[in-house]
């Protein structure tokens, strides 16, 4: 891409994403050992694609949704997991307002954006080697559809310095005015499981119930000059959405309270994989260039570079174990049938539990270590990381570690993870196995 359109659209981003520090490191991006743009591409939408290229699958074309239905089917995507987000912060922003939202829609591999009429249809998919890969599918009827990869007009808000200068996904909160522009001098926030409900879903609708706790969803700003002074009251705990927008021209009428809450726990988890895993392989390749100009064996680690390795694995563990989590004050109670699509790919031990189990009470999950254990982007980290990652995990899961870190995990909480995760996870190191 020239240069001054890599210009343009930091400007853009600048302007509509909120992201201050442009992509940072775009430009690393595309050095050894990442490789980022000329990489190919191992994720379930090139599974996808292939599949359509060999012939073997044709997906239906709908006149209203397009290729939307027929894509989340391939993907085994639910349609519960249904995310509108109406603020204009993402890439078809001409197409997004209080009365045409963006609908997400996401699995533990897979997102895909939805616009209303929009000409293409978003993906990003987590990738075992480039953390997240982005794509778009025109909506357009055609015998075989294409999902084209994008980098640089993606990147540039999804590496950006919110996300580390790494590819990955955003989910933000920000206070919407009538068109969905965000109102920059309020504020915004970077949304994930710590965040404090108050802070989150400014710019999404939400339907479901929290209770007495107040947030930002379903508020649209109607005077400017004033946006804190919000009544806080009245957006919340709504179950019909149909006096914002014509829901009929989505696949479902809602914004599950808990997709929503499942989705910012998730995104964010990929975020620190995708950087783990960038960081350890930056770290061994400068060590093995290091060695060859030393003529040193290429097994030799400096000090640094196992400093390195830990500083990229240490924020996943505490992400991955649910550290600093939002604490619930009253029960969530979703609006559609979400909980139940999400917990029918629970790997469950012989007592019936998993890692899918809600709780909604007092936290998101009844067992706070992320399912995402379980997915290729975890099994595919680096090596280094990877035993690194696992030795941390066991540590916390036997008791060794009683930093304030991970303080919130009670006795019973970390046996029973422990205890799932022998059973349910076969590829675990033999160290996993003992009791002591
Ligand atoms: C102007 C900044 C911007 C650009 C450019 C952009 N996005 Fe996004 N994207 C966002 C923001 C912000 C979100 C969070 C949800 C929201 O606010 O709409 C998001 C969310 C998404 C999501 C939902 C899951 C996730 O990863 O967070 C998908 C899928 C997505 N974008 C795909 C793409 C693709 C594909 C491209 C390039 C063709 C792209 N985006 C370009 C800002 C951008």
């Amino acid at each position: 891409m020239p240069r001054f359109m890599i210009r343009r659209l930091s400007l853009v981003a600048a302007v509509f994403a909120l992201t201050l520090p442009l992509a940072v490191r775009a430009d690393d991006l595309d050095r050894e050992p990442i490789n980022y743009s000329t990489t190919a591409d191992n994720n379930a939408i090139t599974h996808l694609q292939s599949r359509i290229d060999k012939g073997n699958l044709s997906l239906k074309f709908d006149p209203k949704l397009g290729y939307l239905e027929s894509v989340l089917k391939e993907l085994s995507i639910p349609e519960s997991s249904q995310c509108l987000v109406f603020s204009k912060t993402s890439l078809q922003r001409h197409r997004i307002s209080p009365r045409t939202p963006r609908a997400l829609y996401f699995n533990h591999e897979v997102y895909i954006g939805y616009c209303h009429h929009g000409n293409v249809m978003e993906a990003t998919a987590v990738d075992a080697k480039l953390g997240a890969v982005f794509y778009t599918l025109d909506q357009q009827e055609t015998a075989k559809p294409k999902f084209a990869r994008h980098n640089d007009s993606c990147l540039v808000c999804h590496a950006s310095s919110q996300n580390h200068g790494y590819p990955g996904n955003l989910v933000r909160s920000v206070y919407p005015d009538e068109e969905g522009l965000p109102i920059l001098s309020s504020g915004s926030f970077r949304v994930d499981h710590t965040s404090p409900i108050k802070q989150r879903w400014g710019g999404w609708y939400v339907t479901g119930n929290a209770g007495k706790q107040v947030h930002l969803g379903n508020l649209i700003i109607r005077d400017r000059r004033q946006p804190e002074d919000l009544q806080l009251t009245a957006n919340i705990n709504l179950n019909d959405l149909s006096q914002f927008f014509k829901t009929n021209n989505y696949l479902t009428p809602h914004s599950d309270i808990v997709a929503l809450m499942v989705m910012e726990h998730q995104a964010e988890t990929h975020n620190r994989l995708a950087r783990a895993n960038f960081q350890t392989r930056q770290a061994v390749h400068d060590e093995t260039e290091l060695n060859k100009a030393l003529n040193r064996a290429d097994t030799y680690r400096s000090e640094l570079t196992y400093r390195r390795i830990k500083s990229a694995g240490d924020p996943l563990v505490k992400y991955m174990l649910f550290s600093g989590e939002a604490k619930l004050t009253e029960k969530i109670t979703g609006a559609t049938k979400f909980a139940e699509d999400f917990a029918k790919h629970a790997k469950k031990d012989s007592k019936g539990r998993s890692l899918r189990d809600l709780d909604l009470e007092k936290r998101l999950f009844k067992h706070p270590c992320s399912y995402l254990i379980y997915t290729t982007a975890f099994d595919t980290l680096p090596i280094d990381v990877k035993d690194y990652v696992l030795r941390r995990l066991h540590q916390v899961l036997i008791g060794r570690d009683s930093s304030r870190d991970f303080e919130h995990l009670s006795e019973a909480d970390r046996r029973a993870i422990l205890e799932i995760l022998r059973e349910t996870k076969p590829d675990l190191p033999a160290y996993w196995r003992e009791d002591a």
